[in-house]
């Protein structure tokens, strides 16, 4: 094997997280009229099968704890994760605390949400996250995660 050959695949790949908030692991059967019949698994798999195939290191992690999303937050800074994708849910329109977490840690991030939020009711269109975003995906279903998949993909080779 080549020494360049060696080099290239000694690299560390960079990693991205996708981090799903409450009520998120009901997808599938959740108000389908919201959020469709795609179950988180088959999101995930998606999201998992496009990274590996772009040679990126992707996690996901569903949480119905703020705190625990906090802390996932905290420890992807430490695995020095390049971005997130982020679809806080309910935790969208109430959580300072999350929202100060992705400040604090400044990994920079896309927010996902399956329905267009903008459309409901009065209490979800507005977002602690959506300032501190490089941009919002609402209303694009399931497949808004794999857009901002494939922002972020050209973004890393573009960076
Ligand atoms: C959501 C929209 C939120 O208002 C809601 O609380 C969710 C899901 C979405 O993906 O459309 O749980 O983030």
């Amino acid at each position: 094997m080549s020494k360049q050959k060696k080099t290239f695949e000694n690299r560390e790949k960079p990693k991205l997280l996708v981090l799903h908030g409450p009520n998120l692991n009901l997808l599938g059967t959740r108000e389908p009229e919201y959020y469709g019949r795609v179950t988180l698994e088959d999101i995930n798999l998606g999201l998992a099968r496009r990274a590996e195939l772009a040679g990126i290191a992707l996690e996901t992690f569903q949480s119905n704890h703020e705190g625990a999303l906090i802390e996932r937050v905290h420890v992807a800074l430490q695995q020095g994760v390049r971005y997130l994708i982020i679809n806080p849910a309910g935790y969208t329109h109430t959580s300072i605390a999350l929202r100060d977490a992705l400040a604090g840690t400044g990994i920079p991030f896309v927010e996902v949400h399956l329905s267009n939020i903008f459309a409901r009711e009065d209490f979800r269109q507005h977002s602690y996250f959506s300032d501190l975003a490089l941009g919002v995906i609402s209303g694009l279903g399931h497949q808004g995660y794999l857009l901002a998949l494939e922002y972020l993909l050209n973004k890393i080779n573009t960076d």
